[in-house]
């Protein structure tokens, strides 16, 4: 079924703008009814051609009806540049930056999000900015829902903008597919079973202070994402738990 665009005005962009419920780096997102959301790409942030990116690459996330992120309902533009889309919104979904987990419910999610991620990477699509704020979890079903998908990888249409690690680990290793997806987890976990910020947790790679909580074969991950050797082989710090 084609994804379905709506043509809205500036005054109309203008009222969604300022009557944001939440903002993103790259976005305002605006509560259109109970069960959808509107979210528009700032100006100053994102530019026309990767707003048109965006586009054919949720036109693609669409067709293939992906699971794990919100339902695309309908892409919206302004003078004949797409600006941003509709979406569903459930609010039983709550941001894992905020939902009270225990150790236990940290490393389920983290295993549902191993095996959502490989069936992206299936579906042609890489997903670079695995953090707290784009990952939602529902409190009633336990469902894990993934945000942010427009500034995925899809097929050969590139993400908009890479987040700071995501950038460093291409940099470091060329890869752009599955590995990044492994990387990003992996830094992910560590962030979640330590409660600390991305920026820490690089940190303490370097100290070993995590080496304790891996198995040996966790312990050859943390090498690789420390940057001592030559490849990286794309396995989830998550598997090798002590
Ligand atoms: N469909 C949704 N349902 C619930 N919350 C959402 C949804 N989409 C976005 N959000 C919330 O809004 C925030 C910003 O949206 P996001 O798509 O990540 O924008 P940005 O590209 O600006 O980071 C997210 O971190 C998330 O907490
Ligand atoms: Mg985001």
């Amino acid at each position: 079924m084609t994804l379905k665009n709506i043509k809205i005005t500036a005054e109309q962009k203008a009222y969604y703008e300022a009557h944001y419920m939440d903002l993103g780096m790259e976005s305002n997102i605006y509560r259109n009814s109970s069960n959808t959301i509107i979210k528009i790409w700032k100006d100053e942030v994102i530019t026309n051609s990767q707003k048109e990116n965006k586009k054919e690459k949720l036109v693609k996330m669409h067709e293939r009806k992906l699971k794990h992120m919100p339902t695309i309902i309908s892409t919206y533009s302004l003078d004949d540049v797409c600006i941003g889309y509709e979406m569903s919104y459930d609010e039983d979904d709550i941001p894992m930056l905020i939902a009270p987990l225990d150790k236990s419910g940290k490393l389920k999610v983290l295993k549902k999000m191993k095996e959502i991620l490989h069936y992206f990477a299936d579906e042609g699509v890489i997903y670079p900015d695995i953090k707290d704020d784009n990952i939602l979890i529902n409190y009633r079903t336990g469902n894990i829902t993934f945000c942010d998908m427009d500034n995925s990888k899809v097929d050969s249409l590139p993400r908009d903008i890479y987040p700071h690690y995501a950038a460093n680990f291409f940099k470091r290793y060329g890869q752009e597919d599955i590995a990044l997806h492994s990387y990003m987890l992996n830094l992910y976990t560590l962030t979640e079973l330590t409660d600390t910020w991305q920026d820490e947790a690089i940190m303490r790679i370097g100290t070993g202070e995590y080496q304790d909580m891996f198995t040996e074969k966790g312990k050859v991950i943390l090498k690789q994402m420390k940057k001592v050797t030559p490849q990286y082989n794309g396995e989830y710090l998550i598997d090798y738990i002590k």
